[in-house]
């Protein structure tokens, strides 16, 4: 059984559209394990509630963007693609700078393992 569903696979071609959403989906999934991932180290480490707070909402904020662009937006367009992936891209980029590391800074000071700076 699993052999003919390795066979069936191997044929089936996708679209360069059917091939970004399987990407972006991925994508998605794994960003939502990392949050959840990261989320649990807050609670670990007792960051403080209102720092933890803040930044789940970040988290839920970008999930729920990619979620209604899922439902709503058409992906046949590449210029679509091209600005969720730039807006991707770019909030991940600014979320580690500006709030990942500040928090994790704030961890580890707590921790006495390192100096943080506010
Ligand atoms: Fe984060």
């Amino acid at each position: 059984m699993e052999e003919i569903d390795l066979e069936r696979a191997s044929t089936v071609v996708e679209t360069p559209e059917q091939r970004m959403m399987h990407l972006l989906e991925e994508l998605v999934g794994y960003t939502i394990f990392h949050f959840h991932d990261e989320e649990n180290m807050f609670i670990k480490h007792q960051l403080p509630a209102k720092r933890m707070t803040r930044h789940v909402r970040f988290h839920q904020a970008l999930v729920e963007k990619v979620g209604d662009v899922l439902l709503t937006v058409d992906f046949t367009r590449m210029a679509v693609w091209d600005d969720l992936i730039a807006f991707l891209k770019d909030w991940l980029v600014l979320h580690i700078i500006n709030v990942d590391q500040k928090d994790s800074a704030l961890i580890l000071q707590r921790q006495n393992k390192w100096k943080y700076i506010p």
